[in-house]
């Protein structure tokens, strides 16, 4: 797969979603559905989506002893899915387990992603909460070579972070990347943000973008401009 800018479609219930990408009559944008989504609709959300030709990245961030998240992959992987993911929290034996359940009887499987560190956890939640005493950037590095040793595809991160990231795991270790907003945009809640431009300079392989386009007085146009700075 190339370079694609997947948009988060952060929205309540399958109305206001349908509602958002009936706008898009041209080109059907890659599709983020996170958990509000999910859980407020169900897998049905998941069937719809894909039937209208959208590419789809499952953003349920599994978490759970090996066996639960592989039998829970194995459930995920009949969705049919491009992308889906986990947190490396889980350790090897986890991810291991995920690749195994998500892996369909011909071979193929969705791709699979990691989550290192939330970028909500600063250095000082890492230190206090979870007792982990080592640079928040040395943390993500090794979470993902841990996510690449236990063979998945590649991880979330900031596009800070993507260089380093392909750097140290390979140029084919994939980086999804949210935080990006227009050089002339609101940043909202995000902390550290690149615009699409700079997302690709850094070499992103896809970015993850939410209220800059669903959030716009034209979703369509703004989707066009992350496409025309990411992709062409
Ligand atoms: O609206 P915005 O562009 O900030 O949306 C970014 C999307 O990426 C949201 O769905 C958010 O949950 C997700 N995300 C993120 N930072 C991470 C992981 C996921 O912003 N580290």
């Amino acid at each position: 797969m190339g370079k694609d800018v997947i948009v988060a479609c952060d929205f309540a219930s399958a109305e206001q979603t349908f509602a958002f990408l009936d706008k898009f009559t041209g080109r059907k944008p890659f599709v983020k559905i996170g958990m509000e989504l999910y859980y407020a609709e169900g897998p049905s959300i998941v069937r719809e989506i894909k039937a209208r030709g959208h590419k789809i990245f499952l953003d349920l961030k599994l978490h759970d002893i090996p066996n639960t998240v592989k039998k829970a992959m194995a459930v995920l992987r009949n969705l049919d899915v491009d992308i889906t993911n986990l947190h490396a929290a889980g350790t090897t034996a986890m991810m291991k387990g995920a690749l195994e359940g998500l892996t369909r009887e011909d071979g193929t499987r969705p791709l699979l992603i990691a989550v290192t560190q939330l970028t909500s956890t600063d250095q000082e939640a890492l230190e206090r909460d979870i007792l982990i005493k080592e640079p928040m950037d040395q943390v993500v590095m090794h979470y993902a070579q841990t996510a690449k040793n236990a063979g998945l595809d590649g991880i979330v991160c900031s596009p800070l972070e993507a260089g380093k990231v392909h750097d140290r795991c390979g140029q084919n270790f994939l980086t999804i990347t949210p935080g990006v907003r227009f050089a002339d945009g609101d940043i909202g809640d995000q902390k550290r943000v690149m615009t699409p431009a700079q997302a690709k300079e850094i070499g992103s392989d896809y970015i993850v973008v939410g209220r800059p386009i669903t959030a716009a007085s034209d979703p369509v146009a703004a989707y066009e401009r992350c496409v025309a700075e990411f992709c062409d």
